[in-house]
This record gives structure tokens, sequence and C-alpha cells, in this order.
């Protein structure tokens, strides 16, 4: 006997609908798409010196890989920041691909929330970044002078960050460090992300562990492969750390701050709007199959959550938007909100080093 033949079940494919205003931005986003890669195609390599045509300010920030300068441009009179890094500290830290990396896509990207380069400079043993100055100082220095951001503020900044991820998940660029050191304060209170050192042209997967341990998505830790969606975890702890004013996962043993993220245990007592918490959950959120921005509607789930309801993210993108905080800024020289530093000696030799190595810098 033959049974009757099964109907066979197609399941319904989840669609995204799109509103007008949506489809406008994505077409907008599509337009930055095609200028970066067009911009990446014919990026040359940096100049040698170049140096010369800038006088130095002060010192704004110091790393081991060397200093960020506040510094004037001789002819025009710019104002700029200006990152200077040893070579011989790239090679012996085996960045010289982030490097590589990072001065292609910031060289060629030209978007509002994030920082640009305006030159990149190479000599015998240094490279250059020049880039706007931008004030405000970083988003972890204004938490730690004024403590939690509050509601409004913080989904101001959220909205973004946002845009900054979702331009470069439009763009296949993970960003991997979005943290607030890497988030600047403009003069008109806006924000810009900075430090693209370890963002990739990614179009699946990719395998590499980094970033900064706080912020680390579980799937980076337990070295699964990964993708864009770090980014969106890193906005959940991002949402946290600025409303609570400490990090959900904080620990003086890096070890011991690995272990609460995969086993995703923070205290949840101090968020105190409920749909606040709930976007966090839904971010800081280990099940991939679950977290916001990695499901069938991306990044727009994020977006239209609820918490979201009374801000206007196009006010925001079109930068009319009142900033509920603006900088304190006295002069366009004004270093006030960044630390003070001794002036270091950074030494120079008569030899270029690494000369092919950073032949395409
Ligand atoms: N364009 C800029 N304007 C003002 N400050 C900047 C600028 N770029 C970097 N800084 C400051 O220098 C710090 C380090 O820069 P960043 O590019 O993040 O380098 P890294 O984290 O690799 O040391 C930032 O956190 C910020 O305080
Ligand atoms: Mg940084």
């Amino acid at each position: 006997m033959v049974g009757k033949k099964k109907e066979k079940i197609t399941p319904l494919k989840d669609k995204v609908i799109y509103t007008e205003e949506q489809l406008q931005y994505n077409l907008y986003l599509d337009d930055l798409k095609k200028e970066l890669y067009e911009n990446l195609d014919t990026l040359e390599p940096s100049s040698f010196i170049g140096i010369k045509e800038f006088e130095k300010v002060t010192t704004i920030g110091m790393g081991t890989y060397g200093r960020v300068d506040l510094v004037k441009h001789t002819k025009n009179k710019t104002l700029h920041a200006m990152k200077i890094m040893s070579k011989l500290y790239i090679m012996q830290t085996q960045q010289l691909q982030h490097v590589l990396s990072e001065r292609r896509l910031l060289s060629c990207i030209n978007f509002p929330f994030i920082i640009h380069h305006d030159f990149t400079f190479k000599d015998n043993d240094y490279i250059y970044y020049v880039m706007p100055f931008i004030p405000g100082g970083d988003l972890y220095h204004q938490l730690k002078k004024e403590g939690p951001f509050g509601e409004d503020l913080t989904k101001f900044y959220a909205v973004q960050i946002y845009f900054a991820i979702e331009f470069l998940h439009h763009c296949d660029i993970i960003h991997r460090d979005v943290k607030l050191e890497n988030l600047l304060v403009c003069a008109n209170g806006y924000i810009k992300l900075t430090d693209l050192g370890f963002s990739k042209i990614i179009v699946d997967r990719t395998y590499t562990f980094c970033g900064t341990p706080e912020y680390l998505a579980p799937e980076i830790i337990l070295a699964k492969g990964y993708g864009k969606s770090v980014d969106w975890w890193a906005l959940g702890v991002l949402l946290y750390e600025m409303t609570v004013g400490k990090s959900p996962f904080a620990s003086t043993q890096t070890i011991i701050c690995l272990e609460k993220i995969v086993k995703c245990r923070y205290s949840k007592e101090e968020i105190e709007s409920p749909e606040l918490q709930n976007l966090i959950d839904k971010l800081i959120q280990v099940d991939l199959s679950k977290r916001l921005g990695n499901l069938v509607n991306g990044c727009l789930d994020i977006k239209n959550h609820a918490w979201f309801k009374d801000i206007s993210f196009k006010d925001v993108s079109l930068q009319v938007f009142e900033s509920p905080r603006k900088p304190t800024v006295l002069n366009e020289e004004d270093t006030k909100n960044f630390d003070s530093f001794e002036d270091v000696y950074m030494p120079s030799t008569d030899l270029v080093l690494y000369e092919s190595e950073f032949s395409q810098f």
C-alpha cells in the first residue's frame, strides 16, 4: 500500500521589511561603501618625511608604541592630533598587519562618526597619523571624571556608536576594539570612533584572538571563530559601563574577567530601567542565535528596540539633535580634557628601519 504523499512544508523565510527612510539610508551606506572601496583601490603609500610641516603644541597621549601629540600645521595653522608609532615596536609586537590595515582604512573612510586621517607619513624610525584634533578627550576619561552618564546621554552616545558599527559592518569591516577609550568627544558633544588597529575586512568568520579583555565576546575567548556580532556584544558592555559606571566583567585578574564573560556572570541590579536591562540582556548574550544584531533583521533590531523609542536616529545622524553634554573647551588649543605628559625623548637613527616591511604604509 502506498501512503498518501506527504506535502512538503517549506518554512516561510523571514523577510526584513524596511521603511522608506531606512531604504534611503541603506542607499547612502551603499554609496559610502562604494566610495571607500574606490579609495582603497587607488590609495598610494605615504610620503617619506612630511613631519617638518608640523610643529608640536603638546603631548596628549602616551603609550608603549609612541605617543599622540597636538600639532599645528606651520603654513595653514590648522590643529591636528598626530599619532607617532615606532616601527621597531610595531615589528617587535607583531603589529605590522594591524598598522597597515588601520592606515588603509582610516585614510579612505569618510563617515561622520568615525575619525579619519588627514595625512600619513613615515621616516627612518616612525610612522605618523595626522588626524583632526578632537578636543573633548575620550569617554573613558569622561566617565572617570564625571561618573555614570545617565540614560539620556548614554542613549545619545549609543546611537552614534550604533551608526559607526552599522557603517563598518555594511562595508564588511569588523572593528574588534569598540570601547570607551576609543570614543572621542568633539567640541559639539558628538563622538567619533577611533583606533581601527584591530579592524579587518571580513566576509565571513575570523579567528584571531585580539581586543581588550573586558569587551571580548565569549566566542572570541572560546576560539571558535567569530563574526561581526562581537561588535554588538561590545555595545552591550558599553551600555552597561556608561550607565552603571563600571565594566560588567571587571576583575583585577584577566583570567577571572574572561571566565565571567564566558559564563555571562554580571550583576544586573544596578541597571535601573527595565527597557535598558532588556537591551543589554539581548546584546550581552552568549547564545549567538539570540544576540541582537545577529538575527534576521540584523542591526535594525537594535535600532528598533523600545529603549530607543524616544530618540530620533535621523536627528542624531544629521547632527541637529542637541547634545545633552558638551565638553568644556576654552580655546582651540585647550588640552584640559587630556592627561598631561612629560616630554619624552624619541630616539632616531640614520638608517631607514624595515624599509620593505613598511613600503606599503
Ligand atoms: N584625533 C584625536 N584627537 C584627540 N585625541 C586623540 C586623537 N586620537 C587619539 N587621541 C587620544 O590618544 C589616545 C590613544 O589613541 P589611539 O588611536 O586609541 O591609540 P592606542 O589605543 O593604540 O594607543 C586616545 O584614547 C585619545 O585619548
Ligand atoms: Mg585606543
